[in-house]
């Protein structure tokens, strides 16, 4: 399906739960390299960047298999070195998540383009840093080896992959290691809890991140709700003026809420769910992202139509300054802005329907958010991006009573 159809102007009325997170799962799944045994996931999405993951990990000999719907089992009893196909690694950041498992696992990783949403680049310079802290050493092959060891990896920025990858070194590493200024976003700490689980020993405190490795084993998990899945619903309800409550994990949003009651949103937090309570307008928007638990720079996109929809915002990018493309698309849908890269201001903008290509898989999202609130048939071509992160998309906002359909 490559073409997501919407005809807008209608509110958004309902409950919608939060799938499994993509930027939690997919750690997990490269983490069960390092094991020897059978895991066992929870609440896994069924999206795009899943199946990749699972086609890369299937080339190392790990066995998976789906038990129940969103469980899967994968079984690593007989990991192997391997060369996973280029094309899937290149379609997926997190198989940079290969550099840490297959150097901790085998003492050698062979670097390959990696890839993932291109609205910027995106330099793997803290990942080799932290290699380096491990014993690993680039090769003029483009490979890193070496006899993996103990690390102190003092992280100059802050990084969610290249803190994965430490994570994975120092979980096989026999001895202490050390992570200093790691991320800390919800995602990374559920990775921390399934290598506890696995065997390792894991203490975070605000220096850093001190892990004991082990031999690990397998180990059974579930998967946190999605956070940006979430923050998009009920973006959603607010842009179209309607009411949606989400089933998720509360505690993991922190910024994200900030900002919106700032703006005077109506959001209703409960046990294991948000309300948000559209069709007054909201004041001018605020939005500063920062590594956890600052704003999430995940959910900057899928913010700015309610930004254009009501008295407009600011928006500063600070994880990825130039994340910024999908502007263009919106503005085909009659959104206005002015600025240039790391800050843009939006201003209240009349929508109207458009036909866009999804420049990414937030930018494309933001589309959709776009669509919702603008009268009229818009068509968001490209929605295979979409589909990456967000699983059943149109029959969640159908059940929202959105008018969408796809092609
Ligand atoms: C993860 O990307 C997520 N991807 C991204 O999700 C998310 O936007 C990002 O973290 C930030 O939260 C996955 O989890 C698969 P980073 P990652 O390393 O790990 C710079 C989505 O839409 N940097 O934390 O690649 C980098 O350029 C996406 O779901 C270096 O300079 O992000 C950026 O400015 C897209 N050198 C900043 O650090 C490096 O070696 C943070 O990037 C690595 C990163």
């Amino acid at each position: 399906m490559e073409t997501v159809i919407v005809r807008g102007g209608k509110p958004l009325y309902g409950t919608v739960t939060a799938d499994g997170s993509k930027n939690a799962v997919l750690p997990l799944l490269f983490a069960t390299l390092l094991t020897d045994g059978v895991s066992v996931f929870r609440g896994v999405p069924k999206i795009g960047d899943v199946e990749v993951s699972l086609r890369i990990l299937s080339a190392f000999g790990a066995e998976s298999e789906w038990i129940a719907p969103g469980v899967l089992r994968i079984d690593a009893s007989n990991v192997r070195e391997a060369l996973p196909n280029a094309s899937d690694v290149s379609s997926l950041r997190a198989a940079t998540y290969l550099i840490g498992a297959t150097y901790a696992r085998f003492g050698r990783a062979k670097l390959m383009p990696y890839g993932g949403c291109a609205f910027c680049s995106r330099p793997i310079d803290l990942h080799l840093l932290a290699c380096r802290a491990f014993g690993g050493r680039l090769t003029d092959d483009g490979e890193i080896r070496g006899v993996l060891r103990p690390g102190y990896v003092n992280f100059p920025a802050v990084s969610v992959g290249a803190t994965v990858n430490a994570l994975f070194m120092a979980a096989l590493s026999p001895g202490e290691s050390f992570i200093r200024r790691p991320a800390r976003e919800p995602h990374v700490m559920s990775l921390v809890r399934y290598l506890r689980l696995a065997g390792a020993t894991v203490s975070v405190t605000s220096e850093g991140m001190l892990v004991r490795g082990e031999k690990l084993h397998g180990a059974e998990m579930t998967v946190i709700p999605d956070m940006i899945e979430a923050g998009t619903y009920l973006l959603a309800g607010l842009t179209t003026g309607g009411k949606v409550t989400v089933k998720t994990d509360v505690s993991h949003f922190s910024a994200f809420f900030t900002t919106l009651f700032r703006m005077g949103a109506d959001l209703r937090i409960g046990e294991g769910e948000v309300t948000a309570v559209g069709g007054k307008p909201l004041s001018f928007g605020s939005l500063k992202t920062a590594p956890y638990p600052g704003f999430p720079t995940d959910l900057h996109p899928p913010t700015v139509p309610l930004f254009a929809v009501n008295a407009g915002g600011d928006v500063s990018e600070t994880v990825f300054p130039s994340r910024f493309g999908y502007l263009s698309a919106l503005s085909e849908f009659g959104v206005r802005y002015a600025g240039e890269e790391p800050s843009f201001r939006i201003y209240p903008s009349k929508l109207h329907p458009a036909e866009v290509t999804a420049p990414d898989l937030r930018g494309g999202v933001a589309a959709v958010l776009t669509a919702l609130a603008a009268e009229g048939e818009s068509r968001i071509h490209g929605a295979t991006l979409i589909h990456r992160g967000y699983a059943g998309l149109t029959s969640k906002l159908r059940s929202l009573g959105a008018d969408v359909t796809e092609e």
